[in-house]
């Protein structure tokens, strides 16, 4: 409002300096008479405030990393909607954009998220208060892509290549990303002309139908499928809870052949078993999430289908086991996950207060990111709730969210975090949860990945709108859109390309085609096989041994890395200067593709709360993250947008609930650990 009256003001200065003009007096006149009567209400009417209209705009710099090899003019952009980590973890876990770029002659761009990896706006006080990280949202970054694309086909931009303003725009994404992708689309459809959206849990939200439990019971169906006896994860957490309360089994699970405890987190007392208990389930959830056919390395190496070698060791038969028996089998299935290498060295640091999270890595400069964007807008609800939902405790409680605000109090409640800017229905009302409106979207979902509960189903396809929901059997989290690889199942291979009809590819070369006005129909995948072959990418293999008469040739190559600034609000025009714009340093630099090694870019990715009653609350422990070196942005001004209990031991084979806690005591790491264990693996 302001803003409009300081243009109004100086648009009649400008033509009052015009002296004696009629038309400058008469401009004057309604000018006063309306700005005068601003109070003046009719009476046919009621004046409401709607308090808390969120406001914003400045401009930063943005990185982005491209690469034109294949492009050649007149052909598409695939763009990759940026999630909650480094560009670059993206880049490595999206071989497909590289594969499909070739026939497309695409231009491939992966744009990073605000507030993520080195795009800092407020550089090493991006994090420092809520001013700050208030335009952390996922609109603003919306914002940013659209700017961006749209600087890109201006003449003479600063980027020194201008895209052609015809060149369609594909944006990709996974997980977080996959609803960033897909929202760009929904919002602008006239920027975007469709997405490719892997594992986007995009209705996993308040009012969005999906049980908060949905998560851990495809965990446990994961694992139940590959052959693990449900019996054996779903009693592991009792048989733990029994030997940390009785002296003998403190000496067993301090001294056990299968695990090293952390000389600093010795099990003494049963909430030390509930830490065991979080510990082990980390490694259980992860697993399903990256179930890949292949060996990956992300903080450890994987094996190829992780889940099945876990079940190797809980897969006995039967019901009669003793606690030891119980305990071990769970806990070499978690050394899958936390040692596969079997470094004979490696001990379980289980108290997250003392080590952080083993399960996720280091706490990256924009750990903070995720829960930010959790305690603001995209707030997800799960939890597990035992029984018959899933091999988990009950955790869920009377009110999910109210754990979760608890959580946030924690985390943020130091920058003064309030329930007002926890905006539950963020995503209902921004995006909304119908997609009768929409056109235009391919939703992948992986049969193995926990996420794919909280995606749409596939009888929301309609071919007539361009809306096609695939879930894919033998799918772990977004494979579908990383490198091709031979180990890949003949669904995922399927989804992509099939040599009848190109399926996914064919979608997108309709997309691209002006020609195209008839939107093709996918066929069913086929029935789940396994190839049984050496695994190896199929790097520039399109169609990945298949033929295609599409397959075109390529043409030179740069890949760069370029910052770039965006303006975060249509409000204000961002007139970039070249000066703002800098290149990165060559370490900010994407780490090679390569391999089927490539790291599952697990990390500082991950929407989604994971909360759990053990979750104990991060205190007033130091909330602001390292600094981030890579990046010097010049922030320009904003306004501001805004004990434990022991339990007694369960009588049945469902765990109790863990202790709860209050918040004092406990650190940020056994909040991220807990409460947001899986947020932070989302992709
Ligand atoms: C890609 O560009 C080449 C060279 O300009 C051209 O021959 C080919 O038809 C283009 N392919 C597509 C799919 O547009
Ligand atoms: C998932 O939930 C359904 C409904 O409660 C239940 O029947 C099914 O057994 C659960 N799956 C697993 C593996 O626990
Ligand atoms: C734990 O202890 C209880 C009570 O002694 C016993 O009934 C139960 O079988 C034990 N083990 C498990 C896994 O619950
Ligand atoms: C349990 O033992 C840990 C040390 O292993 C200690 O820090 C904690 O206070 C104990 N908790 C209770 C409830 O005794
Ligand atoms: C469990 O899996 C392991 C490893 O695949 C296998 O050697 C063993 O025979 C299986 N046991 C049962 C009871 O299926
Ligand atoms: C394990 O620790 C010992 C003693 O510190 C060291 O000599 C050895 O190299 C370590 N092994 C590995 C695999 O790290
Ligand atoms: C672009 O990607 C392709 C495929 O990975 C690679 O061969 C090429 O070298 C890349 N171009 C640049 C400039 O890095
Ligand atoms: C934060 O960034 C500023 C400006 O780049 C720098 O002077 C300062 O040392 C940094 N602070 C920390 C704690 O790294
Ligand atoms: C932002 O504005 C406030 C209030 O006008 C002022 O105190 C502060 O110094 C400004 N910060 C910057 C970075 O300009």
């Amino acid at each position: 409002m302001q803003k409009i009256f300081a243009v109004l003001f100086l648009a009649l200065f400008a033509v009052s300096a015009v002296e004696s003009s009629r038309r400058s007096r008469l401009f004057q006149k309604y000018f006063k008479k309306f700005y005068k009567n601003y109070d003046f209400i009719p009476e046919n009417i009621e004046v409401r405030w709607y308090k808390g209209m969120r406001l914003d705009h400045f401009t930063y710099s943005c990185r982005i990393m491209w690469n034109n090899t294949y492009y050649q003019p007149g052909g598409p952009i695939f763009f990759y909607t940026g999630n909650e980590g480094a560009v670059s973890t993206f880049e490595v876990a999206t071989g497909m954009m590289f594969d499909l770029a070739p026939m497309f002659n695409a231009s491939i761009i992966f744009a990073e998220h605000r507030f993520y990896g080195a795009t800092q706006p407020f550089g090493n006080q991006s994090y420092a208060n809520l001013a700050n990280v208030g335009y952390l949202t996922s609109e603003q970054a919306l914002a940013d892509y659209a700017e961006l694309l749209t600087e890109l086909k201006r003449d003479n931009n600063q980027f020194g290549k201008t895209f052609h303003r015809d060149s369609q725009v594909i944006s990709f994404g996974g997980s977080y990303g996959g609803m960033l992708s897909a929202w760009f689309r929904q919002k602008y459809p006239h920027i975007v002309k469709g997405a490719w959206a892997g594992s986007a849990p995009l209705i996993y939200m308040h009012d969005g139908g999906v049980d908060p439990g949905a998560f851990d019971n495809i965990t446990s169906r994961t694992y139940v499928e590959n052959g693990c006896n449900r019996f054996i994860l779903a009693n592991a957490w009792n048989a733990v809870l029994n030997l940390s309360s009785t002296d003998s089994g403190r000496a067993w699970l301090n001294n056990n052949p299968v695990f090293k405890l952390d000389p600093r987190t010795p099990i003494n007392n049963q909430t030390d078993g509930w830490n065991l208990n979080a510990y082990m389930r980390e490694a259980i959830e992860y697993m399903a999430m990256v179930d890949y056919p292949y060996p990956t390395g992300f903080l450890e190496p994987l094996p190829g289908w992780p889940v099945t070698v876990a079940c190797g060791y809980m897969n006995a038969t039967g019901e009669s086991f003793s606690d030891q028996d119980l305990v071990t089998a769970v806990a070499n299935a978690a050394n899958v996950y936390y040692n596969y290498n079997q470094n004979a060295n490696f001990t379980w640091c289980i108290d997250f207060n003392i080590c952080g999270d083993q399960g996720t890595g280091g706490l990256g400069d924009d750990a903070l990111g995720w829960p930010w964007q959790e305690c603001s807008e995209i707030i997800m609800a799960m939890c597990a709730s035992g029984g018959a939902n899933d091999v988990f405790w009950s955790e869920c409680g009377d009110n999910i969210y109210d754990t979760l605000k608890q959580g946030c109090v924690s985390i943020f409640g130091s920058m003064k975090w309030t329930t007002a800017n926890w905006n539950i229905d963020a995503v209902k009302t921004l995006y909304g949860y119908d997609l009768s409106g929409s056109s235009n979207l391919i939703l992948t979902q992986g049969h193995l990945d926990p996420w794919s509960g909280g995606g749409y189903k596939v009888d929301q396809t309609n071919t007539a709108r361009g809306i096609y929901v695939m879930e894919i059997p033998g799918s772990a989290h977004h494979l579908d859109l990383r490198q091709p690889n031979t180990c890949d199942p003949n669904t995922v291979v399927n989804a992509r390309y099939q040599n009848s009809n190109f399926q996914i590819v064919q979608i997108l070369k309709c997309w691209v085609d002006v020609n195209c006005n008839t939107n093709p129909t996918i066929s069913p995948l086929p029935t789940l096989s396994i190839p049984n072959v050496e695994c190896k990418d199929r790097i520039g293999e399109y169609p990945w041994g298949q033929t295609d008469a599409l397959k075109s040739s390529t043409a030179p190559n740069v890949k760069t890395t370029v910052t770039v600034p965006i303006a975060t609000s249509s409000a204000v025009p961002a007139v970039p200067t070249s000066s703002e714009a800098h290149m990165a340093t060559s370490s900010a630099a994407p780490a090679v593709r390569t391999s089927s090694v490539a790291p599952v870019a697990t990390s500082s990715v991950a929407p989604a709360i994971q909360t759990s009653s053990i979750a104990p609350i991060a205190g007033s422990s130091s909330q602001s993250p390292e600094s981030h070196s890579s990046t010097s942005n010049s922030p320009t001004n904003t306004t501001s947008s805004g004990s434990s209990t022991a339990s007694t031991l369960p009588p049945s084979s469902t765990p109790t609930n863990p202790p709860t806690t209050t918040s004092s005591g406990f650190s940020i790491f056994s909040f991220f650990s807990t409460i947001f264990v899986l947020l932070c693996t989302i992709i």
